[in-house]
């Protein structure tokens, strides 16, 4: 049947080689490590952290970063075999279309766009965050209406109005960063490359100086107990908190996006995917050890709206008078490392497009490239266009749990997707082989949907919704567009 008529590798290949007449190939192992790492750190870090401690998992929150960076691991891996067996720009979509088929192949792709372009908005509501605290620490405060979503959701109370107009900051940081990835790759990965050294090393300098300011007190209890509420502390809070900060993490998986601008991609891939999820989970373990021993976990709860905004800065306060210069450096590195995650979200959303639009899914405006830049200008405008309206006006919380479970439901279908291959294809070449693929494979599996799990009613009805929109543009238009299906 048409819906699970899957393409062969060497179809995508032979798509890969075309591709290399459009886009350019500058990107060499390095690059792709900082571009892992510039999509890693951002919003999850340096705003999630202290509310998920403060209300699900107490110091705990460590543990949530061992386990959501483990889910993460199993499906880095399962990502890494597959983008060096296909490096194509489609990533995950890429790889259901060689393995499962064209229906779910565009599933993947339309809940990817919740993934990319979903997060490339929440992260910039989060820039927007820290660009209003740094300019009222100089003096300048933007008038309300400009500086939040109209909107507000609550879990217990539902939507409300705020009486704002717009997220401007947001919308301002979006537009600038669309026209510089419309320029060119080569240039927004030198640009990415400075704004990943500055984040990395305001989170080790955090690290490092702030050692000396524990207090092993605030460690104790370790996992607090449990309310009687799940996900209020004990077991339940961690697996709550482990799916708030997986957030955090997303990211690496953008490194496929960008295979077909990859020097050398079968050899590359492996390294930009795993090397980044790495650094980042043991940068991410050591922080959250850090932040909950310099400062009790109480201290970021809703009555401390302060805290709880900007927690780092706040950790850093409590260091006393000598560190004051820490916490111009967080809030600059955190705006960095929040401008580079946007920046990176925003260059993985046109390339899924593309792939999709080269499979005929999407029209084929979609897969243009720019004669002079050589960048598929539109779907990146129109990618940075959505975006803002999304960051003007939807509230960021809602953004950051639909993106996180879009993306867990991604990584399912990828772990699944590298066990059928080497069921179906055991034969076909593969640069870089998880290490016990069914194991690694089914914990993935297991430990994704440990945490879609813990994420309420509402987001999964969300989900759902967006999966329906997706299913009937893909009867109306793609089923009958797509190139696959004309090749029958
Ligand atoms: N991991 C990215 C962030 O935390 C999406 O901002």
């Amino acid at each position: 049947m048409s819906l699970f008529k899957t393409k062969s590798i060497a179809d995508l290949m032979a798509q890969a080689a075309n591709g290399e007449k459009g886009l350019n190939r500058t990107l060499n192992r390095g690059n792709l490590i900082m571009l892992g790492i510039g999509a890693i750190i951002g919003a999850g870090i340096f705003s999630i952290t202290g509310t998920a401690a403060a209300d699900h998992a107490g110091p705990a929150i460590v543990l949530a970063f061992v386990l959501s960076g483990l889910a993460c691991v199993f499906a880095g891996l399962c990502y890494a075999e597959m983008a060096a067996m296909i490096p194509i720009a489609g990533s995950a979509y890429t790889f259901a279309y060689a393995t499962i088929g064209e229906f779910f192949a565009w599933i993947i792709g339309w809940d990817l766009i919740l993934e990319y372009l979903f997060s490339a908005s929440a992260v910039a509501a989060s820039w927007s965050g820290y660009a209003q605290n740094i300019l009222r620490e100089i003096g300048f405060v933007l008038p309300y209406q400009l500086t939040t979503s109209p909107f507000l959701y609550d879990e217990k109370s539902g939507w409300s109005l705020t009486g704002a107009w717009m997220n401007f900051p947001a919308m301002l940081v979006l537009a600038l960063l669309t026209i510089i990835l419309v320029r060119g790759i080569k240039e927004s990965a030198q640009f990415n490359n400075v704004l990943v050294i500055i984040k990395v090393l305001v989170i080790v300098a955090f690290i490092f100086m702030g050692i000396s300011y524990i207090n092993t007190d605030n460690w104790v209890p370790f996992i607090p107990e449990n309310t009687g509420t799940w996900g209020e502390y004990g077991v339940s809070g961690i697996f709550k908190a482990s799916a708030l900060i997986f957030f955090a993490y997303i990211g690496f998986d953008s490194v496929s996006t960008a295979a077909q601008e990859a020097k050398n991609p079968q050899k590359d891939m492996a390294a930009g995917i795993l090397g980044s999820l790495a650094i980042c989970t043991v940068l991410y373990i050591l922080f959250s050890l850090v932040l909950t021993g310099v400062t009790h976990y109480s201290t970021f709860s809703l009555d401390n709206p302060l805290a709880r905004q900007a927690p780092v800065a706040y950790a850093v306060d409590q260091m006393g008078d000598s560190m004051v210069f820490l916490k111009y450096l967080i809030k600059l590195g955190a705006m960095a490392g929040l401008t580079s995650a946007t920046l990176l979200m925003l260059l993985g959303q046109p390339r899924i497009f593309y792939s999709m639009s080269a499979d005929g899914l999407l029209p084929p405006i979609f897969a243009s490239v720019h004669p002079k830049f050589k960048t598929p200008a539109f779907s990146t405008i129109l990618t940075g266009v959505i975006a803002i309206i999304v960051a003007g006006i939807l509230p960021k919380d809602v953004l950051e749990s639909l993106v996180s479970i879009g993306t867990l439901f991604a990584f399912i279908i990828v772990c699944a997707g590298v066990m059928y291959l080497r069921y179906k294809k055991p034969n076909e070449s593969r640069p870089f082989k998880v290490p016990y693929v069914y194991v690694v494979g089914t914990l993935g599996i297991i430990t994704c949907l440990v945490q879609m799990l813990s994420l309420p009613g509402s987001i999964w009805l969300r989900l759902l919704i967006w999966l329906i929109i997706g299913m009937v543009i893909y009867f109306v238009y793609s089923k009958k567009h797509s190139k696959l299906n004309s090749n029958v």
